[in-house]
């Protein structure tokens, strides 16, 4: 009887023990991105590609990679900077010092 009673309580606090870290994850939101799981509060999903969130910037997604939108403009794949922001073939230019002429940079 005694025995039984300690295997009993043994059980009960082994199982107090595992359910914590599933009650945490509840809590925690965690989604999956595709097979990836991810915290909503610290990433983005897009479409499988998961880009941080940090210090309250959330990052976006160009082709492959996360960028800041305050300092980059994402033309399909390419970056550019935001001091630069225009695509001209594969080079990113400002438009108030060059133009684009068939694919070619011209100094303005
Ligand atoms: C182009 O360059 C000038 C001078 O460096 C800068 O003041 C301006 O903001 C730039 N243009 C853009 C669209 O960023």
């Amino acid at each position: 009887m005694q025995l039984t009673t300690y295997i009993f309580a043994t059980f009960a606090i082994v199982s107090a023990a595992l359910a914590v870290p599933v009650d945490n994850l509840v809590e925690r939101d965690t989604k999956y991105c595709g097979y990836q799981p991810y915290e909503p509060s610290k990433y983005t999903c897009y479409d499988g590609l998961l880009c941080p969130i940090q210090n309250y910037v959330v990052y976006k997604r160009c082709g492959g990679d996360c960028y800041d939108p305050a300092k980059y403009v994402c033309h399909g794949t390419k970056m550019c900077p935001t001091t630069d922001p225009n695509l001209c073939g594969d080079a990113c230019y400002n438009s108030s010092r060059y133009k684009c002429e068939y694919g070619r940079l011209v100094q303005v």
